[in-house]
Formats: C-alpha cells, sequence, structure tokens
C-alpha cells in the first residue's frame, strides 16, 4: 500500500495498489545479484519499502539444491526441478516471509531469480511445456509485475565465473549455458501473451545496465 498526503483535504491517503513484485533474471554471473542491490538503493531512495530475496532460496529446499550444485548430493535433473518447483512455492507462501506476506505487509519485492529460470535451465532435460505446467501454481499465484532479463553470452559468463570462483557448480559450462541462453529467449518468445519481459544488454558497465533497469522500473511504478 503507498500513503501520502493530500494538502487539498489535510488527509493520509491510502492507495489501495498492489505492490510491485519485480524478477531478475539471466545466466549465471549475468550481473543479477549487483543489479538488485543498485535497484534495491534506487527504490528505497524514493520511498520504497524493499525486500530482496532470490532463489535457489535459503529455505531446507533451497539449501537441499545449493547441496547438490556444489556436488555435495546426487540428483536427476528433473529431481531438480522438482525441488524448484517446491523451493518457489515455499518463497511464495512461507508464512514468515514469503512473497506474498511481504508484498501484504508493504514491501516492494525483487527477486534474484523466479520460474523463467526454471524454464531455461530444466528445458534441457525435459520439455519446456513440463516445465511451465509444473510452475502452473506460482504463475497464478504470482506474475511478476516486470520480468527484466540481464543478457550476457555464454562466454562472458565463463570469464566472469572463473574470475569470482574457485569452483564450478553444475549447469556452468560453456555449452549448457549456451543453451540456456537460447531457451530463456524462447521462453519469452512462447509467452509474451502473458508476461511481461525487458532484455538489457548485461555487456556494460553495472551503472548503465543499473540506469536502463530504472527506466524500465520507472515506467511500471
Ligand atoms: P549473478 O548474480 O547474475 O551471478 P553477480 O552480480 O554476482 O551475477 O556478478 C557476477 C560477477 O560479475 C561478479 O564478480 C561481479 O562483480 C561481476 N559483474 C557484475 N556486473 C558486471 C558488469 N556489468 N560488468 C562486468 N562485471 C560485472
Ligand atoms: P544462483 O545462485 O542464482 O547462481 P548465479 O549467481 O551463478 O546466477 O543459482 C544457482 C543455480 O540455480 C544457477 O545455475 C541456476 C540454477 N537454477 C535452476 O536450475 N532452476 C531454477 O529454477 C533456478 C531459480 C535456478
Amino acid at each position: 500500500m503507498l500513503c501520502f498526503h493530500s494538502p487539498i483535504f489535510d488527509v493520509e491517503i491510502d492507495l489501495m495498489m498492489k505492490n510491485l513484485f519485480i524478477a531478475l533474471e539471466g545466466i549465471d554471473g549475468s550481473g543479477k545479484s549487483t543489479q538488485v542491490k543498485l535497484l534495491t538503493k534506487k527504490l528505497q531512495s524514493i520511498g520504497h519499502k524493499v525486500y530482496a530475496t532470490f532463489e535457489p532460496t535459503d529455505s531446507p529446499i533451497g539449501k537441499m539444491i545449493r547441496e547438490i550444485f556444489s556436488g555435495k548430493m546426487e540428483a536427476d535433473h528433473k529431481v531438480i526441478a522438482g525441488l524448484f518447483v517446491a523451493d518457489r512455492l515455499d518463497h511464495l507462501l512461507n508464512k514468515t516471509n514469503g512473497i506474498l506476506k511481504m508484498l501484504d505487509d508493504g514491501y516492494t519485492v525483487i527477486t534474484d531469480r523466479y520460474y523463467f529460470s526454471s524454464y531455461a535451465y530444466h528445458s534441457p532435460y525435459m520439455s519446456m511445456d513440463w516445465v511451465i505446467e509444473a510452475n502452473r501454481l506460482s504463475a497464478e499465484l504470482l506474475r511478476p509485475d516486470l520480468n527484466i532479463y540481464i543478457d550476457i553470452s555464454a562466454e562472458e559468463s565463463m570469464k566472469r565465473i572463473a574470475k569470482g570462483r574457485a569452483s564450478t557448480e553444475l549447469y556452468e559450462t560453456l555449452d549448457n549455458l549456451k543453451n540456456v541462453r537460447s531457451l530463456y529467449l524462447q521462453a519469452f518468445e512462447k509467452l509474451k501473451s502473458i508476461e511481461k519481459v525487458k532484455i538489457v544488454n548485461g555487456e556494460r558497465t553495472e551503472e548503465i545496465i543499473s540506469e536502463d533497469i530504472w527506466q524500465h522500473i520507472q515506467a511500471i511504478i
């Protein structure tokens, strides 16, 4: 809910608006978490209460997923896709800090990854339609007001991962990331009648990308 003071009537007016829900998407190392931080600061500077969150989450389900990604646990790709469905539902519905609760409490919510990540990362192993169907409940509960896709090449992604980390995770190979990038673009095309997506070029400076994202956000505020 947004609140403002009317000088004409000298009262506080509550605007019954759904708070914004924004999802940042992109292949590994595309700059999502960097841009979540910059966007959080910008929104806070104009008075938004911001809840920045991410998937895989830090819930028990998200932790299990991270164990699989780091190689500590083994699971079939189809099981991983199923775990993400469950993690996402908990991300939305958790009574303590679920996204729906946070929106209800007046927060603008920004998430680093949401269901488009599943559409892109799991479609090499099962049909995209299956992945979309498996995530239907999440999509019906909450579609992002805007999905922002930070576009970098798989080559740039691999360079950034190598620079920032000692080890790579499952899915972080050049060929897979090329495929995931192309599946993201296919998913955007497939769902263009129901999803709002803006693609920004992620191979520019952090500041320029942030300004580009800000223009898109301002258009929907
Ligand atoms: P993600 O959350 O998508 O994995 P990060 O924001 O963690 O991406 O960025 C991955 C790496 O790339 C980090 O080392 C970060 O400092 C760097 N990085 C982020 N944005 C840019 C950019 N615009 N240009 C070059 N490097 C960047
Ligand atoms: P993340 O921690 O965001 O990695 P990065 O910061 O490198 O982008 O995500 C970890 C991995 O989880 C990443 O390789 C993408 C994958 N993933 C899926 O496979 N399916 C999903 O639904 C989501 C949200 C993430």
